[in-house]
């Protein structure tokens, strides 16, 4: 049968007896021999067991664990396409609301370009889980994370060969420093070859390094990133985005900008020097301290960090307000706080998203107050499905 088009997870559809078929692995124009693997009323998933022909926009994978791990799910297709079928993921929002303008997307190296992983580890076996199981994938390395960070899971493998009862470990390395955190839980006798490896090793919520985090650089401007601090995974695009952020609040003027779901203060800190005052928010206890040690290192002194839900501390705001950043999980903004948002009636607000789908619904129900004036996509995530983008909205 012929592949007619990817959906939104980048699987290919095709039609089994008039019922919708989703079909891993595939592109369009292919020609393929399916398995079904589920059946539902509405649809069918199925995997590929014969390519009959195959699409030019293929590419050989380089990953051994490729469609095992659950990690990857676009590696298949040519950079291009994973391009263009990202940026037509973002175009597809026109036919829900209305977009004045479209950006191309920016792109980022497509491989070694993540700054974390989280590694599970059963006896002297360590790997990823795969897709939606607890079934360990052992790996050697992994293609998406920097070389860094594959050097501590070589490490760690050697490790645990005599250490077999640890659970889990993750990684996270700083950018431009280079300084590495390892995460561990479970039980280890012997560290002392990982303390040769990595700057900061915490084991259980116990720090046994001196230092207990790493600093991360964007732009200019230094970062501290804590155990339980969110930073974002790909530091290129990172610096592109709040790039972007940074142009338009210079153009729009904002003077009084809140930045909601603020993680260690980041963005706030990026645009402080073009505004009066910034209040960041945010609920993560150890991500707000940092933020307020990443307000001394980079000496801004016209930023608040206040920790809370989003939806509970917004009603605290009592200064007028001209600009909002929003950069909320994938979940997206709680109703209440677009409720407040539209009773504080900010000139523009920008709003960082990584799931079009929560941007969407919130993006209705902001339109009737506001234009969407531009949007933009981010590969910050390539070879998997995701898409990053930032939105400007202007007061109508
Ligand atoms: C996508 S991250 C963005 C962080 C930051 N803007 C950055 O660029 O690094 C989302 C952040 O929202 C925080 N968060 C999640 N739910 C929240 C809520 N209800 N209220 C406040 N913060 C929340 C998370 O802890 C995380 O730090």
């Amino acid at each position: 049968m012929q592949i007619e088009k990817l959906d939104y997870y980048g699987r290919g559809i095709a039609k089994v007896n008039n019922k919708v078929t989703f079909i891993h692995n595939a592109l369009p124009l292919e020609d393929v021999d399916i398995k079904i693997l589920k059946e539902s009323k509405k649809y069918n998933e199925a995997r590929v067991i014969k390519y009959l022909k195959k699409s030019p926009d293929r590419v050989d994978v380089k990953c051994k664990y490729y469609n095992i791990c659950g990690g990857c799910n676009i590696s298949h297709l040519k950079e291009k396409l994973q391009e263009e079928f990202k940026e037509n993921k973002i175009k597809e929002l026109s036919r829900f609301i209305d977009i004045k303008d479209y950006n191309k997307i920016e792109y980022s190296n497509l491989y070694n370009y993540r700054n974390k992983i989280v590694i599970h580890i059963d006896k002297d076996r360590l790997g990823l889980y795969k897709n939606k199981s607890n079934e360990l994938v052992e790996i050697d390395k992994c293609l998406l994370v920097n070389n860094k960070i594959n050097d501590v899971i070589k490490v760690l493998k050697e490790v645990i060969k005599n250490e077999l009862n640890l659970k889990s470990a993750t990684i996270k390395l700083g950018n431009i420093t280079e300084e590495v955190m390892l995460i561990l839980e479970g039980v280890i006798e012997d560290y002392n070859m990982l303390l040769n490896t990595v700057d900061v090793l915490i084991i259980n919520n116990k720090v046994v390094t001196k230092k207990d985090y790493i600093i991360s650089i964007i732009g200019n401007k230094k970062y501290k990133i804590s155990k339980d601090s969110f930073f974002q995974v790909n530091p290129s695009i990172t610096e592109k985005i709040y790039n972007e952020i940074r142009n338009n609040i210079k153009k729009l003027n904002s003077k009084n900008v809140l930045d909601l779901y603020c993680g260690t203060g980041t963005i706030g800190i990026y645009i402080a020097d073009l505004v009066d005052k910034v209040i960041g928010i945010e609920v993560v206890s150890d991500a707000i301290e940092d933020a307020r040690y990443n307000k001394k290192i980079n000496n801004i002194d016209n930023i608040i960090f206040k920790l809370g839900k989003v939806e509970d501390k917004i009603k605290e705001i009592d200064i007028n307000i001209d600009a909002i950043i929003v950069d909320p999980p994938r979940i997206g903004l709680h109703k209440k706080v677009i409720e407040v948002i539209n009773k504080i009636k900010p000139k523009n607000i920008i709003y960082i998203s990584c799931n079009p789908n929560t941007l969407v619904r919130d993006l209705k129900l902001l339109e009737n107050a506001y234009n969407i004036e531009h949007i933009k996509p981010y590969d910050m995530f390539p070879n998997t499905y995701h898409v990053e983008c930032v939105c400007v909205l202007n007061r109508g």
